[in-house]
């Protein structure tokens, strides 16, 4: 097949293409490409100048073509970015490619090239490259930056912030989401350095597919560290790629965890609330674009990416950060609120001694925050959505709550120990609305959350 070189072309031509690429937001190659493209399926394309749609089509504007910039990373999971290049393909994406100098090693750039349908990109300095795209280019075109398999030294050097080499600079450059599926060996992913990075990343917003669990590529090797299949990161992008602006400037405030309420200065009354459902849910939203406060209980999870936290303890205290967080266009009661607080707490540590009698505590009922924000005349947030976690008669109690309390929907599950859901990592759902149940599959939290961020993009925009 003959190959075309746009610097070849006469001084006339190249302008024209490079007025019709910026005006359609397109690279010169991929303008050409379009051309092509266009010339095959529908016969000669006419003159340059007359390429551009009538005006009367001009305002119904194309499908835009979702830009994903893959950096295959130098580890022998490097073979399968190959294939995730076809998976990607076969979805309709725009695919560019940054091949390492270390993944260099493992597959050459002309297998890449020749999936991706043009050119990969290798080296930082290349003059050839910089002319045509740039890398600072590359970092801005892209809707979602991937990088598979991401190596321990990747890693180590994006949580370090270094720019050293064409793949790092770009990634330093970009202000897209960027989605890391990690691999390398389980004692590199085990040692601390490497999860001191993880954590870095994982709270500077970078996304994780992986690793998974089993056989590694050396002999007698197995653990974590297995980069995710072609298929799971596919799934990773698109989930990533279709959440993407979908609550764009909207805010959502989400409560989440357990309350403490204390007894004295030392003890206090809890709950098995882990929180991983509220933080999984305020993740997802600030994931699609929203403005997100996340009113959190004492947990042990990290603060979810671009979400400002407001840590609290107490109910009292959660119901004054709610408040202070309003107004908001949605808000999301993920929240084991403790239903009653030890009216005689006391200010000093109750001392034990012999002959004393056991200290005898008297409860007062919490306020309830979702009520108090269901029912709110003034900043009732257009959506309010509560939780009901129930151990038996999950639906009917679900609907009675969804009255009692004042809210537009309720999410029902039922948290009987024998489920595994209070602190486990999957929930079975049903969304309980003013038109009815539905029931949701059992999935993990975090799938939760996106079918629920989903669901609440729809509503709004069928409500404006
Ligand atoms: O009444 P129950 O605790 O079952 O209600 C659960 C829902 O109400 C959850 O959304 C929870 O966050 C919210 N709630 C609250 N304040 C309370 C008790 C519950 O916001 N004091």
């Amino acid at each position: 097949m003959a190959s075309l070189t746009v610097r070849q072309l006469d001084d006339r031509l190249k302008k024209l293409l490079r007025l019709r690429a910026a005006r359609n937001g397109r690279s010169v190659e991929d303008e050409v490409r379009t051309i092509l493209r266009a010339a095959a399926d529908e016969g000669a394309p006419g003159p340059l100048e007359a390429s551009a749609p009538p005006r009367e089509a001009r305002s119904a504007a194309p499908p835009a073509v979702r830009r994903v910039l893959l950096i295959i990373g130098g580890g022998i999971a490097a073979y399968k970015s190959l294939d995730l290049i076809r998976r990607l393909k076969e979805r309709g994406l725009a695919v560019r490619c940054i091949l390492t100098k270390a993944a260099e090693r493992f597959v050459t750039p002309l297998s890449a090239g020749a999936i991706v349908g043009e050119r990969v990109f290798t080296d930082l300095f290349d003059p050839a490259h910089e002319f045509d795209v740039g890398h600072i280019r590359l970092a801005r075109e892209p809707d979602l930056v991937v990088v598979a398999p991401a190596t321990a030294d990747l890693m180590a050097k994006l949580a370090g912030g270094h720019a050293d080499d064409l793949a790092t600079a770009v990634l330093l450059a970009t202000t897209a989401k960027v989605l890391l599926a990690p691999a390398m060996n389980p004692r590199m992913w085990a040692n601390k350095a490497t999860q001191r990075n993880l954590a870095q990343l994982a709270a500077d917003g970078f996304r994780f597919v992986g690793p998974n669990e089993g056989e590694m590529a050396e002999a007698g090797e197995s653990g974590t560290g297995r980069m995710a299949e072609p298929l799971e990161i596919a799934a990773a992008i698109d989930k990533l790629l279709t959440l993407g602006h979908a609550l764009d400037g909207v805010r959502v405030l989400v409560t989440s965890g357990p309350t403490y309420e204390p007894i004295d200065p030392v003890r206090y009354i809890a709950n098995r609330s882990s929180g991983k459902q509220g933080h999984a849910i305020a993740a997802a939203a600030a994931a699609a674009g929203a403005e997100v406060t996340l009113v959190s209980g004492p947990v042990n999870l990290p603060d979810p990416p671009g979400v400002t936290v407001a840590h609290v303890e107490s109910a009292r205290d959660m119901l004054e950060a709610v408040e202070r967080a309003l107004p908001a266009d949605v808000a999301i009661f993920a929240a084991a609120v403790a239903d009653w607080r030890v009216a005689n707490a006391s200010a000093q540590k109750i001392k034990k001694a012999a002959g004393k009698a056991v200290p005898a505590l008297a409860f007062a009922e919490n306020p309830d925050i979702l009520a108090t924000i269901a029912h709110r005349k003034a900043q009732r947030p257009r959506l309010v959505i509560g939780f009901a976690a129930e151990t038996e008669n999950v639906a009917a109690n679900a609907r009675a709550k969804r009255a009692a309390k004042g809210c537009d929907w309720i999410l029902a599950n039922d948290v009987s120990p024998q489920t595994g859901i209070m602190g486990g990592d999957s929930n079975t759902v049903a969304l309980i609305t003013a038109n009815g149940a539905e029931s949701w599959p059992p999935q993990s939290k975090d799938d939760v959350a996106a079918m629920l961020i989903a669901r609440i993009a729809d509503a709004l925009k069928a409500d404006t």
